[in-house]
């Protein structure tokens, strides 16, 4: 069993980590460090790795070369039950002919734990994610939500020192999936164990993470926090992938938003794209703008806005907007301080 000593830094350190399916490559060169009492998301699209990611670091998996520790003990060599890792599935895999409570405490029977303890830790985990009155239900008696809550508890009972979980909450319908979101975060702050979640839901990642790794092929695009790849993303692909961007090229901006040209970094203009978020597109209504509204869509709180402007289409978004209609003309602002430029 991989017992760090108390005092040792509980830090997940994964380094020039590799991975091929024969000629495929699925993973390449990944680094990451997961701090001691951190929520980690792996951000991507389908394929892009986050599952093979996720089965290394629990053991399911072998890396094809680079190296994975834990508190400072090389993990290449410790099988998946011996790393201590509590891990939640995909789709939630409950053991159908065991009850909730069984299902529970099955890790702790596993490692041989007497009765008492047994009962004592499966009644604390059903307090924990307020399930004490449906202990005796089988898998098939509780809804999805439920099913989910009890999957996570099976995973927390053997006192992980690392939480894995892949997509935990896909199965679940939006309200359920935004109860348990906000369920998970206040177990993991609680008990401060470091977390490493799966999703390719960027609402999710932004909402849940500390930290937000964005995978995309393989590789890992961007590491930050939330704000840092939503307000600064440095490559098109966070861009695009995490919330809505306008995305300019150097030729149109030079053309006809040359201030913004002050903050662009040394490169090649075609590698190079300026990112702007809808909301931070100012539209100001005048009779000889030379933007023109396309087409208006009603958000409830604000107003989405199609416009079109020197032969390009920009998203905006702006406090809900009863004095423009589509066919308005108008002028739009641009502040080089909520403009960031990114690598294509
Ligand atoms: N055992 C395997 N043999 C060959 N290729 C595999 C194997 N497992 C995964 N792959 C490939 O590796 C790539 C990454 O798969 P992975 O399951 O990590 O993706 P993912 O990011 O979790 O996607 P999703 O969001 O769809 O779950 C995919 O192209 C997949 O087809
Ligand atoms: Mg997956």
């Amino acid at each position: 069993m991989l017992a760090p000593e108390t005092g040792d830094n509980m830090t997940l350190e994964i380094s020039n980590v590799c991975k091929d399916f024969d000629s495929f490559v699925a993973l390449k060169d990944i680094n990451l460090t997961v701090g001691e009492h951190e929520f980690v998301c792996l951000l991507g699209p389908s394929g892009c790795g986050k599952t093979t990611l996720l089965r290394i670091i629990a053991g399911l998996l072998p890396l094809s070369s680079g190296s994975l520790s834990f508190a400072g003990k090389d993990l290449s060599h410790v099988p998946a039950r011996e790393r201590g890792f509590g891990i939640v599935f995909q789709s939630y895999s409950l053991f159908p002919n065991m009850t909730a409570a069984q299902n529970i405490g099955y890790g702790l029977r596993i490692r041989r734990e007497s009765a008492a303890r047994i009962e004592t830790r499966t009644q604390e985990l059903l307090n924990l994610i307020q399930l004490s009155h449906l202990a005796q239900r089988y898998p098939w008696q509780l809804s999805g939500g439920q099913q989910q809550r009890v999957a996570l508890a099976r995973a927390l009972a053997v006192d992980p020192k690392l939480i894995l979980l892949d997509e935990p909450l896909s199965a679940l319908d939006a309200r359920v999936r935004n109860e348990m979101r906000v369920e998970i975060r206040e177990v993991q702050r609680r008990l401060k164990i470091p977390t490493i979640m799966v999703t390719h839901d960027q609402e999710e990642a932004l909402m849940l993470a500390d930290r937000i790794v964005c995978m995309n092929n393989g590789g890992i695009e961007q590491v930050g926090s939330p704000q840092a790849l939503y307000l600064h993303p440095q490559t098109r692909f966070v861009a695009d992938f995490v919330g809505i961007s306008n995305l300019l090229s150097t030729a149109w901006v030079r053309a006809h938003l040359p201030h913004l040209l002050e903050s662009r970094p040394a490169g090649d203009d075609d590698a190079l794209e300026v990112c702007v978020r809808p909301e931070n597109i100012l539209v100001l209504p005048e009779v000889d703008g030379d933007a023109v509204i396309t087409a208006i869509t009603f958000l409830g709180n604000l107003s989405r806005l199609r416009v079109d402007w020197h032969d390009r289409m920009f998203i905006v978004e702006a406090p809900r907007a009863t004095a423009l209609q589509t066919g308005s003309r108008v002028r739009l602002q641009l502040d080089a301080q909520f403009c960031s430029w990114v690598r294509r």
